[in-house]
């Protein structure tokens, strides 16, 4: 990381200021080193150039959720009639069950979203990911270099399929920052942004979305593609959003419709997931998205949908 960086971090746990211990700098590069907490002792450090700031106790990886609990062969199970054994699993957990004491219309929006369809997508490491050069990405990006003039920050980047591009397309003296749970994705993104020459206004971070090692009130603009639909603890990640951004400023995101072309077969499996994602506090989709969003004191300024696109996806401007 870039030495003049280290005024954007904050303790993830308090929010206090960090000190840089046992710092190895060269040419104003941090390479490694060890964060502490002056307000509450919380500890980080600089690993490959990278600061990494996720919770206490937690690994820097990313356990895709429905990898993790059903492991490797979890999307299999549904389409080979399997489901039995994950009804088992999920009734072993302490779900909240979604059909009590809610209208037919929410009992059906319940089976239609929370579709698995996006997730085939992503669960698989995407080391090799190409850049993510869609329309609707591009516009999005375009918008940002517009309207956002200093410090953009970038929640779930991967490896940077579009975060360098951003990047690329705004002047010198500009911040793009991003954080990612998954060290090794961030790690192929730092390597990305020093080929390409950028790293000075780049800040690539390892850490949680619900726990962001940010100042208050920091950001002139957050964005996130296909980012928020996979990490679990939505309502904090939000509340965590609306802390970081200046009072004002605005939040893109990219995000699955979700749900809206299901096979009539697949019902049952859709439930489950449905069931799942409350479980794991994940979004059920945008129109779920945008009502936790407001719950929380976003202003939502526009949505567009690319309805010809697979997964449906849908563009949301939201203002703090
Ligand atoms: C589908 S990928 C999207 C990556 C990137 N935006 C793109 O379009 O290529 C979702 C990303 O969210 C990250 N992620 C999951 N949970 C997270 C959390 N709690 N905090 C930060 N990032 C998280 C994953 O590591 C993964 O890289
Ligand atoms: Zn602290």
């Amino acid at each position: 990381m870039i030495r003049d960086h280290l005024i954007h971090l904050r303790c993830p746990n308090c929010s206090g200021a960090l000190k840089l211990i046992h710092g190895r700098t060269r040419n104003g590069v941090i390479s490694s080193g060890d964060f502490i907490c002056r307000s509450c002792g919380y500890r980080g450090s600089v690993k490959a150039r990278i600061p990494v700031l996720v919770p206490a106790g937690f690994d820097p990886v990313w356990n895709p959720p429905f990898q993790r609990i059903f492991g490797e062969r979890w999307a299999e199970l549904g389409q080979t009639g399997g489901w039995e054994p994950l009804v088992e699993k999920i009734l072993s957990m302490p779900l909240e069950t979604i059909t009590s004491g809610r209208s037919e219309f929410r009992f059906k929006r319940a089976v239609f979203c929370g579709s698995d369809y996006y997730f085939h997508r992503f669960i698989a490491p995407s080391e090799t990911d190409l850049d993510d050069r869609t329309e609707n990405v591009d516009k999005l990006l375009a918008h940002a270099v517009e309207h956002a003039p200093r410090r953009i920050l970038d929640i779930g980047s991967g490896t940077g399929r579009h975060l360098v591009r951003l990047a690329q397309w705004r002047p010198r003296g500009t911040l793009t920052a991003c954080l990612d749970i998954d060290l090794e994705k961030i790690k192929i993104l730092e390597g990305r942004c020093r080929r390409a020459g950028i790293l000075q206004r780049v800040l690539p971070v390892g850490a949680d979305a619900r726990q962001m090692p940010f100042p208050p009130a920091h950001f002139d603009a957050v964005i996130s593609i296909n980012g928020l639909a996979h990490i679990e603890g939505i309502d904090r990640v939000i509340q965590q959003l609306a802390a970081v951004l200046k009072p004002g400023a605005s939040l893109w995101l990219i995000e699955p419709v979700a749900g809206t072309d299901l096979h009539a077969g697949e019902s049952v499996g859709q439930l489950i997931l449905h069931m799942l994602r409350n479980h794991l506090e994940l979004h059920h989709g945008a129109e779920d998205l945008i009502t936790r969003l407001r719950k929380h004191g976003f202003t939502i300024l526009n949505t567009r949908r690319y309805p010809a696109l697979k997964p449906k996806l849908i563009f949301i401007q939201a203002r703090v």
